[in-house]
């Protein structure tokens, strides 16, 4: 078989990363585009001895678990990939993704994995939209016409404001329509691209890192409808910035904080080194259960609102907190499980390597009253190996509640965090695949066993899983 080669094959499965599982002939091959039960024609892109890698051209038998796609971007764009499958088949398929990942990485076998619990809303859930600017895009049509042709489409020099094609870091693909955030917010993006063209505004390039729009981040609170307008950009410019946001507060009262963020980063995060507030208090409220939370422009906050809570619920009843408990709360971000759990327990403890981040969970605990949270400023493999000192100042803890950045644990963290030696661990993970690989080295004789493992949707039409884990620490004489 060759690159380039042109196939007919069954999509058998949904694979890892969006991906869908064909076989032929005794080979594997991983499939973009489509949709599992799909029959369709590829073209191949990679030959290896065990798998092959193709592309999708054309569906010659559609999937029973097809449904019609909302958004017109489908295909293109690399936001909503699974749109095209059924929410339900969906769920399904996030759940076999745990499944697979805890036997595959972690070894495990016979582990029971409740259904997924699907998200409240299927669209419009983001309570934050991160757009970028691109001077070189694809129009829809060209980007068919590359999928048919199987050619190299130039890419146009022109002016976009969405979101970033799938694998081509340097390509935007301009969006005047989308359905993840309020019509407001498609609304605030369509008059910011026109302003900014209109005045001859010149875009960042990761090739040059010269150019001065960078990104437009959108912020809506789903409880309490505050609305922040953040523009990123390379340098600082007050009076420009000053005129956009007058005409943005003339055509959208219902903004309530405008904020320029600059950063000279060659990275593309969209994260400022210096802030200007032009508008308003530079934050936005939410509320999770009974808490309510200041966001800032640069703070981590979860993006579905109303599955964060359940979330937290479902991490919480892992938890069983009793009033004597006292609970670590690992990567605590801005404090939003340590305090979802405060008032059921002795003490929390957070810990937490960004600074903004600490300073949001401790103002968090203060604007709403709770007392008995703690939040320590550090790395954990630092916090747990030779930066000690904290730990002589509170009691050891009866349950630790986890939740890493998608890299997972340090090695040397999850050796700690089993010689505390909780009772109880929740541990919550939006990547199945490196928490399987940390859990296995928690399972040992003597350690923990898994009790629980509940797969939670926070992102309708994308493959990505959030997954919560109860481990309990095995009696010394149960060796199972
Ligand atoms: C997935 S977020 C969880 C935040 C919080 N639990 C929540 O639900 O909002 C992971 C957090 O871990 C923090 N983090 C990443 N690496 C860390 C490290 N080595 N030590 C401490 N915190 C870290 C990140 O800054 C981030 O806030």
């Amino acid at each position: 078989m060759k690159r380039g080669e042109e196939l007919t094959l069954h999509l058998e499965s949904a694979a890892f990363e969006g991906k869908n599982i064909a076989r032929l002939n005794g080979l594997v091959a991983f499939v973009r585009g489509g949709v599992p039960g799909d029959d369709v024609r590829v073209r191949v892109t990679r030959t290896k001895k065990s798998f092959i890698e193709a592309d999708v051209l054309e569906v010659v038998r559609p999937s029973v678990i097809r449904v019609a796609p909302r958004c017109r971007y489908v295909g293109v764009c690399g936001g909503c990939k699974w749109q095209e499958v059924d929410y339900q088949a969906q769920l399904e398929f996030k759940r076999q993704h745990v499944i697979d990942a805890l036997e595959r990485i972690g070894g495990f076998s016979g582990i029971s994995v409740n259904p997924t619990l699907g998200s409240l809303d299927m669209y419009f859930y983001r309570n934050k939209m991160e757009f970028s600017f691109g001077a070189k895009w694809l129009t829809r049509q060209e980007m068919d016409a590359e999928a048919n042709a199987g050619t190299e489409h130039r890419a146009l020099d022109r002016f976009a404001l969405g979101l970033h094609i799938p694998e081509r870091f340097d390509r935007v693909l301009d969006i005047e329509e989308c359905w993840l955030q309020s019509e407001t917010s498609r609304e605030i993006v369509n008059f910011v691209r026109e302003f900014c063209k209109a005045r001859g505004l010149d875009i960042y390039s990761t090739v040059t890192h010269i150019g001065f729009l960078r990104n437009l981040v959108i912020r809506q609170s789903r409880h309490t409808g505050e609305l922040m307008v953040n523009l990123v950009t390379l340098d600082d410019r007050p009076v420009l910035m000053q005129e956009l946001c007058s005409e943005l507060l003339r055509r959208f009262p219902s903004i309530t904080t405008f904020v320029n963020n600059i950063t000279e980063r060659k990275s593309q995060v969209a994260i400022g080194d210096r802030e200007v507030v032009y508008h308003g208090a530079g934050t936005i409220t939410e509320t999770i259960g009974k808490r309510t939370y200041r966001i800032s422009a640069n703070s981590f906050f979860q993006t579905n609102t109303l599955q964060a809570e359940r979330l937290y619920d479902v991490a919480k009843k892992m938890a069983s907190p009793t009033e004597e408990d006292v609970v670590f709360d690992l990567y605590s971000g801005t404090g939003t499980i340590a305090l979802h759990v405060a008032d059921d327990v002795a003490e929390v403890v957070g810990i937490e390597s960004v600074a903004a981040a600490v300073e949001d969970a401790r103002r968090n605990g203060e604007v709403n009253g709770v007392k008995n949270c703690t939040f320590i400023l550090g790395d954990l493999k630092d916090c747990l190996t030779k930066d000690t000192g904290w730990l002589a100042q509170h009691p050891r803890p009866s349950v630790m509640i986890i939740d890493p950045p998608r890299s997972g644990m340090h090695e040397k963290v999850v050796k700690q965090v089993v010689e505390l030696a909780p009772q109880r661990i929740v541990y919550v993970s939006c990547n199945p695949a490196t928490q399987a690989r940390d859990l296995k080295l928690m399972t040992g004789p003597g350690q923990y066993v898994i009790k629980e493992v509940q797969p939670v949707d926070m992102f309708p039409h994308t493959y990505h899983i959030e997954n919560v884990v109860l481990l309990e620490k095995m009696a010394t004489d149960d060796h199972r």
